[in-house]
This record gives C-alpha cells, sequence and structure tokens, in this order.
C-alpha cells in the first residue's frame, strides 16, 4: 500500500528513483510525484499512474544525486494533484512521503492551525511535515531530531521518508509498521518499502524495524530508535531474480503469474518431499515440533486469497493431523479480545508477509501466549520477522494485484504442513502418504490444466457481459468457489459471490434465472453425487451452469451447459487444480472488458493500513 523510493548517491537521482515507482506500481496507483534536492527542493507530482507522472515531468529539469518518489493509494484525502505525496512543510524545509496513517492527525492539525500553520491538502501526511517543522524551528536541534521528537507524538503507522533543504546530504527515514528496506550499494543508498526496486542496484539489505530512524548519507547509515538509543541494524542479502520482476513477453503480470503455476508450485515442495518414504520435511518447523505434536488447537489467521487458503487449510488439518481449526480474517480476529488457550498454535498467512491486519493478529496472539507460525512468500518481510517459526511458500515475487500463484502455493504448503505434523502425531495412514506422493505431480497436472485455456477464453467471450456470478462448491471446493468469486469481482468488478453449494438452496437459489451464470466445482470426491444434485437445481431453474468436473465425467456433461475437465487428484489436493480454470475465467473476462487486470480500481497489492 503505497510505494516508497529514495535515492542518495553520486548517479542521477531521477531515472532510478522513476523505475523504481514503476516497478512498485502494484502496491498504489491513485498518484505518483517525486522529490528532488539540488539547490531547493523541486516537487513534480501528479494525479494518475507513474506514466502521467514521466510525461509530466518530461521537460523539467530532474538534475539531481538525491530524491524520493511515491505511488499513492489514498487514505486521508481524495486522489488529487494537491495530496500526492511528496508534500512539503509550510516553509519549504522539509519535504516528506509517507505509506500509512497518522491516527491523531486531527488533533495535531487542529494544534499547527492555531500556531499559525496552514495546509495545502487533506493529508494526515502534510500534519506529519509540519510537525516535524515545528520541533525543528523551536528547538534549535538537527533533522533527524526534530523527526524522532515529532514521532513521538504520532499515533499510528508510517514508512517514511524525508529531505531536509538544510541538511542536503543525507536523507531520514523512518518505519513503524509499514515496511522499509534500505538498499547498501557502493557509495549510494536506494530506499524503498519493498525489495523489488532495489534489487536491480544492490543485494545487500536492511530492513527497519518498527520505531527506528535512520539518517542515510551516500557514504554511512546510522539508525537509532525512538528513544535516541543507537541500533546496530543488520545487513541481509536478498536474493531475486530481475526477470521474476519483468512480465517476460506476457500481456499481464497476472496472466504471467497463473502460468507459472506449474514451476512456482514446483519451488514450494522442493526438497521439502521424500518420495521413498512419502513424508515431508519442512526444516523452518523444526525447532517447534514438539509444540506442533502436542498443539490442542490451530487458528488460521489471514485476509484476503490467503484467508481462502487458510480455509484449505482447516479441512487439511482436521484431515491429516487430527487437530481442531478455527479460521478468523485478521480483522475480526485482533479486536475480540480472541481466548488462547495453552496449546493454541496461531498461523498467520500472508503473501506478503505486510498486512497489517494480519501483523495485529499476531501481535496479540504472541501476547497471550500462544505459539506463531508464519506462512509466506515475501522473504524477510515482517510476518516472518515476528513469528516463532514458519514456512516461506517461495512462489517467487508475485506483482499482479490480484492473488493466484500464492494461493497455490499457499495451499501447497497448507498440505505439506498437515501430513508433516499427521507425521509427528502419529495420524498418518497410507492413505495420506499417497497424498504426499501425489503432491510431486501436482505441477505437471497444473501444466495440463493451463491447456485449458482457449477453452475458456471461448466461455469468457459468451459472459463476459454477464452482471452476476455465482460460484458453488463443497467441501474441499468451497473455499475453491469463494475465491473463484473474488477472483472475479476484483479484476471484473462483476458481482460474484461463492457459497457452499448445499447452502444455495437458503437464499441465492432466489438468484437463479436464465441470466445466471452458475459455476460448479464438481470434481470426483465423497460430495460429487451431492453436487450434482444441486447442479441439477440450478440447472431446473435456467441457470446457465459451467462445471468444472474431473476428467471422464460423463454425469455432468449431459447437466451442464459447459463443462471444465481437470485432471484427477487427491481430493483434498482438487483446489490446487480447480482454481486455476476460475483465474483464467475472471482473467478473460477482465481482459475483454477492458479493466486493467494488474492494477484493478481501489484496490492494493499490500495492505498496510487497516
Ligand atoms: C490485498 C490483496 C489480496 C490479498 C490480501 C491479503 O487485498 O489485494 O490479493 O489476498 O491483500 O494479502 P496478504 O499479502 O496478507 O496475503
Amino acid at each position: 500500500m503505497c510505494g516508497i523510493v529514495g535515492y542518495i548517491g553520486d548517479r542521477q537521482a531521477y531515472p532510478i528513483i522513476l523505475n523504481g515507482l514503476k516497478r512498485l506500481e502494484y502496491r498504489g496507483y491513485d498518484s505518483a510525484g517525486v522529490a528532488l534536492l539540488n539547490g531547493d527542493i523541486q516537487i513534480y507530482k501528479k494525479k494518475g499512474k507513474v506514466s502521467v507522472l514521466e510525461e509530466y515531468a518530461a521537460d523539467k529539469d530532474v538534475t539531481s544525486k538525491m530524491g524520493m518518489g511515491h505511488t499513492r493509494w489514498a487514505t486521508h484525502g481524495a486522489p488529487s494533484d494537491e495530496n500526492s505525496h511528496p508534500h512539503l512543510s509550510m516553509s519549504g524545509n522539509f519535504a516528506i512521503i509517507h505509506n500509512g496513517i497518522i491516527e491523531n492527525y486531527a488533533t495535531l492539525k487542529k494544534e499547527l492551525l492555531s500556531r499559525g500553520y496552514s495546509f495545502k491538502s487533506a493529508t494526515d501526511t502534510e500534519v506529519l511535515a509540519n510537525l516535524i517543522e515545528d520541533f525543528y524551528i523551536n528547538n534549535n536541534i538537527s533533522a533527524a531530531e526534530a523527526v524522532r521528537i515529532a514521532l513521538n507524538n504520532v499515533v499510528g503507522a508510517y514508512g517514511l521518508v524525508i529531505i531536509c533543504k538544510d541538511e542536503p546530504e543525507k536523507l531520514i527515514v523512518a518505519r513503524r509498521g509499514s515496511p522499509i528496506a534500505i538498499g547498501v550499494g557502493d557509495g549510494e543508498y536506494i530506499i524503498a518499502s519493498d525489495a523489488t526496486p532495489i534489487v536491480e542496484h544492490t543485494n545487500d539489505v536492511i530492513y527497519l524495524n518498527d520505531d527506528e530512524i535512520a539518517v542515510v548519507t551516500k557514504n554511512s547509515h546510522t539508525v537509532m530508535n525512538l528513544h535516541n538509543v543507537l541500533q546496530t541494524p543488520h545487513i541481509q542479502r536478498v536474493e531475486m531474480e530481475l526477470e521474476a520482476l519483468e512480465k517476460g513477453g506476457y500481456d499481464h503480470f497476472m496472466q504471467k503469474e497463473i502460468f507459472e503455476q506449474p514451476r512456482s508450485i514446483a519451488d514450494s515442495i522442493r526438497g521439502r518431499i521424500n518420495p521413498e518414504t512419502k513424508s515431508v520435511w519442512l526444516g523452518g518447523l523444526v525447532d517447534v515440533r514438539e509444540q506442533l505434536r502436542d498443539a490442542k488447537r490451530f487458528i488460521l489467521v489471514a485476509c484476503g486469497t490467503s484467508w481462502h487458503a487458510a480455509l484449505v487449510g482447516e479441512y487439511l488439518f482436521e484431515e491429516y493431523a487430527r487437530i481442531p481449526v478455527e479460521v478468523e480474517y485478521a480483522s475480526e480476529f485482533r479486536y475480540r479480545n480472541p481466548i488462547i488457550e495453552k496449546g493454541d498454535v496461531v498461523i498467520a498467512i500472508s503473501q506478503s508477509g505486510e498486512t497489517a491486519d494480519t501483523m495485529a493478529a499476531i501481535h496479540i496472539a504472541k501476547e497471550k501466549g500462544a505459539l506463531v507460525l508464519g506462512i509466506c512468500n515475501v522473504v524477510g518481510s515482517s510476518i516472518p520477522r515476528a513469528t516463532h517459526a514458519g514456512v516461506y511458500i517461495h512462489a517467487g515475487p508475485e506483482i499482479g494485484v490480484a492473488s493466484t500463484k500464492a494461493f497455490t502455493s499457499q495451499v501447497a504448503a497448507l498440505a505439506m504442513m498437515s501430513l508433516y505434523i499427521g507425521d509427528l502425531k502419529g495420524t498418518s495412514t497410507p492413505t495420506s502418504r499417497e497424498v504426499v506422493k501425489e503432491l510431486i505431480q501436482i505441477p505437471e497436472k497444473v501444466r495440463r490444466t493451463l491447456e485449458l485455456n482457449t477453452e475458456l477464453i471461448q466461455i469468457s467471450e459468451i459472459f463476459k457481459d454477464a452482471t452476476n456470478f455465482l460460484y458453488l462448491g463443497r467441501g474441499y471446493n468451497f473455499p475453491v468457489a469463494l475465491e473463484g468469486a473474488l477472483k472475479l469481482k476484483e479484476i471484473s468488478y462483476i458481482h460474484a459471490e461463492g457459497y457452499p453449494a448445499a447452502e444455495m438452496k437458503h437464499g441465492p437459489i432466489a438468484l437463479i434465472d436464465e441470466n445466471m451464470p452458475v459455476v460448479f466445482i464438481a470434481t470426483k470426491d465423497e460430495y460429487y453425487e451431492k453436487v450434482v444434485s444441486n447442479l441439477q437445481e440450478v440447472a431446473a431453474r435456467k441457470g446457465r451452469v459451467i462445471a468444472i468436473v474431473t476428467e471422464g465425467d460423463t454425469v455432468v456433461k449431459n447437466l451442464a451447459e459447459f463443462v471444465i475437465e481437470i485432471p484427477e487428484t487427491a481430493h483434498s489436493l482438487v483446489p490446487l487444480l480447480a482454481v486455476i480454470p476460475l483465474q483464467l475465467l475472471s482473467y478473460h473476462i477482465a481482459v475483454m472488458r477492458g479493466c486493467n487486470v494488474d492494477q484493478p480500481r481501489n484496490l492494493a497489492k499490500s495492505v498496510t493500513v487497516e
């Protein structure tokens, strides 16, 4: 949520910042802006995408060896040129970019107004700029010290980069709740809200911790906490292939990420499965083996697509590890004073590892004494650092805002975890051992499922103008129905609902008429007959049925208008295949409707505010 880039060194800052903003645009795309220091602070900012800013600044003087840029996802103040970042303090001495929310901004603004400050924007960020300026002017202190004191007066979340005209040789950086990575180059630093704009310049990265401030010159960095105590930052090596950040011949990142799934799932399971012993090895959980074996209950917390993966996890853990599971929206869990007892294990699932609500849920669970695990994609992100242990899904960078390959890798990780804990607890059965083996076949079966692309283009053409969609499934396929509906509404803006197929009778059936497309996931499992009955109920009411079935199915063929056949696999692994045609369906419909697939309106990839 909001992308941040800063540069200080001997090269021209603007092209580096602009390129960084393009890489970060998936974090927010309401508006973009840069501040460059060359004697004076020059600010160029525009409502709209980074390309609008680029065009606007094309004939401007952008000479500078230090500066910062921002791509915004609006919180306070509608998207507009004025509300775009960077913001200047009233005197123009401080320029600031900010990711997060200053919750007590109204009180602070009132105070500053009474002291004669005026404001150009409706943002909380401009309030912070003037608060820093106020401490700076009245106390005769350094810019960094003014920032530190100001931040001690602020309630809320922030990732910040600040330039002070009076102290032109430094960038001041701070973090609470919103990630900040500092790339350490040779005589230069690149600062960003995640490592993606950094890795093309350097692989050495410092991840700032909450409540830390860094002062960065072109040759040095100093990190202190909000109490002015010097910290020893840890420089981490971040390995990220540059081509993983490019579209690689595809039209959209989402399309690339859908088609990458045979590889991303293979990467998630690589080195973790032993086909001879039919067992799973998860190095990240070794130290907590006993606690997992003795666990009384698992609470899975997540948001969005990760929450759907958690629902699949519920079925997996109950089946293979025989542990009671609760699945919680992190945003609900955190405010409910949840009951955590001895033996409870909280598992946070998050692609980005940065989602604010999921982070808050982790803090609460830790406070209450739970063992807290993470299942994350982004290495070095906040959640893996805040949890006791965990599993990386290794899906590679996911740039498309709508999550695809992270979902399948999360499900693969949850499947492995449930089988691993099943072994620890002695609940494994010959059937569950076969599932371990079957997991190895999944990447190839996903590849075959992707061959359905042409069929899905044809179906998309027929349904692209629909105004509603229903997605129905039972058991392991219920979360898949939810995920299919979410994908469609996120990127094509068609209203879609996912439901447990049997629940349809208790409401959604009233919606069915000859205009309602209904996607059934009706693969061969213990629910098959029941789902077929539900499907008949829809067909009888003239609903237009699109069914995802197991290869060779003959029964549904006679009932559904369209049938998509996916390879057979273990019933618990069906979500890994069944979700693929649903991803493709929403992708093609969105493209046909002319929607911006990678950057759907109002959404952001990583939601670092609550
Ligand atoms: C946002 C994204 C979703 C994602 C959700 C949770 O809403 O647009 O794609 O599923 O956040 O994000 P996380 O990084 O925690 O998985």
